[in-house]
């Protein structure tokens, strides 16, 4: 078995997805937003490029059973229900409805990957659930991807030190794995921090710019370790909960 880490949603190219398990990581904050939504019973999300297109695809369907949500610039959109604060996606929100969801580099990173055996999205808040998952199928012969997402294109040092989290924990079972340099790095990264959470956003530049917007809340919300043990799993372009919908 491989292990590859790759960052920014342009170093997913298809030479490197194909086959293989892949999990998109974005902790900070549309992975963790995705996580909670589904937790609380959204029947979708969808995870979708621009604000256009979430207003294209909200026409086609009952505006009843539809969020529109998202950010830029960690801003809600203006016009839409919901920005990209976990804490905004209660079960009063979402249960039941289709989320339609645009984020900086989050929903980017998971609309650009093709020929992936499965894409699997994680972070902290359902750590060990996505763990489950990749395990299951590593079993059944796949390697793995870890895309972390970043910010603004550029490496973001949570989403790397979370993919070394898995990488640690994939290695305590598969011992002789391969793995990538990228995925070396990600696992110093983890190691380094631990479950100080709190100091890896306090190091991070997209925790830090949460924190002077006003986001505090959110990082506590994304620092939440197995809060929302869902497994969003991408299907016809749509995330649902691993499974058949089975929820903890
Ligand atoms: C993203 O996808 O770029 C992030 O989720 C940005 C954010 O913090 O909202």
């Amino acid at each position: 078995m491989r292990i590859d880490a790759v960052f920014g949603p342009g170093a997913a190219t298809p030479a490197v997805v194909t086959g293989r398990a892949v999990v998109v990581i974005d902790v900070l904050r549309a992975s963790t937003t995705i996580a909670t939504a589904l937790h609380h019973g959204a029947r979708f999300v969808v995870p979708l490029e621009s604000a256009d297109e979430v207003i294209t695809r909200s026409k086609q369907l009952d505006r009843s059973e539809v969020v529109l949500a998202g950010e830029r610039r960690m801003m809600p959109i203006e016009g839409f229900d919901l920005g990209n604060s976990p804490g905004e996606f209660t079960r009063e929100k979402v249960e039941g409805k289709t989320v339609l969801l645009t984020t900086t580099n989050g929903t980017a990173a998971m609309t650009g990957l093709t020929g992936a055996r499965e894409v699997l999205v994680g972070c902290y808040v359902n750590l060990r659930a996505t763990m489950r998952a990749v395990r299951a199928a590593t079993r059944l012969g796949a390697d793995v991807l870890l895309v972390c997402a970043g910010r603004e294109r550029m490496f973001a040092l949570e989403d790397a030190a979370c993919a070394g989290r898995f990488v640690r924990m994939l290695m305590r079972r598969a011992t002789t794995a391969a793995l990538g340099d990228g995925a070396v790095a990600c696992a110093l990264l983890d190691k380094r921090y631990g479950e100080n959470l709190a100091r890896l956003f306090g190091d991070s530049e997209h925790g830090r710019a949460l924190a002077d917007a006003g986001f505090g809340a959110d990082l506590e919300a994304c620092a939440e370790v197995d809060a929302h043990p869902v497994v969003p799993v991408l299907r016809d372009r749509q995330l649902v909960v691993l499974d058949g919908g089975k929820r903890p």
